[in-house]
C-alpha cells in the first residue's frame, strides 16, 4: 500500500526525521499498536540501510514474546535479563552492541547478524516490550540511531493503544 522512500543524499538525522514523519502519517486515525508496530516494522526494514531484522517483542507474563517483525523467523519467548532484548528490557534503556559475538548471553537469531540495538518501550512507566534491530555489518548503530530511533519509538506510544498486546 504505502511504498516508503527516502529523498536521496539525506544525513543521517535527515532520514531520521523523514522517518518519523513517515511513521506519523502510518498510525493517525490509527489506535491499535498491533498494526501500528507491524508497519513500523516494515518502515524499519525497507528504510534503513544494512539491516536484516527489525521488528518488537511485547512483555507477556513476565517474558517477551515475538511480535510483528521483517527479516528471518526469529527466536519467539526471551527471559527479561537475557540477551540483548531481555537486558535492554530489565534496564529499561536502549542498548547498543557494536559486536554481537562479544556480548555475553546474546541470542543469535540470525547468524548473518553482527551487530544490534534494541530500544525499550515504556508508556506511563510501564514495560511493554521491546525494539530489537539487527545489521549484517559490525559496529551499524550509533548515538543518531539510538536517538531517532527512540523517537519513532515516541511515535507509537504516544497514541497506540497496547492493551492486548502487553500483558503485565
Ligand atoms: N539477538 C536478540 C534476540 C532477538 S533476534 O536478534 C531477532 C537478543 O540477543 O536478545
Amino acid at each position: 500500500m504505502h511504498a516508503t522512500r527516502l529523498t536521496a543524499g539525506l544525513s543521517k538525522t535527515g532520514i531520521f526525521a523523514e522517518l518519523r514523519q513517515q511513521l506519523e502519517g502510518l498510525v493517525r486515525g490509527e489506535r491499535d499498536a498491533l498494526p501500528n508496530c507491524a508497519n513500523a516494522a516494515a518502515l524499519i526494514y525497507h528504510s534503513l540501510p544494512d539491516v536484516n531484522w527489525a521488528g518488537f517483542y511485547f512483555l507477556r507474563h513476565g517474558e517477551l514474546v515475538l511480535g510483528p517483525f521483517q527479516g528471518n523467523a526469529a527466536c519467539m519467548r526471551i527471559e527479561l535479563g537475557k540477551g540483548v532484548c531481555g537486558t535492554a528490557a530489565e534496564r529499561r534503556d536502549t542498548v547498543v552492541v557494536a559486536d554481537v559475538h562479544a556480548f555475553p548471553g546474546h541470542i543469535a537469531c540470525d547468524a548473518a547478524s553482527r551487530s544490534e540495538i534494541v530500544i525499550p518501550l515504556i508508556q506511563s512507566e510501564r514495560l511493554l516490550g521491546v525494539l530489537d534491530i539487527d545489521s549484517p555489518l559490525p559496529d551499524r548503530f550509533d548515538h543518531e540511531d539510538a536517538r531517532g530511533l527512540e523517537a519513532m519509538v515516541g511515535v507509537l506510544l504516544k497514541d497506540s493503544d497496547f492493551g492486548g498486546l502487553a500483558i503485565p
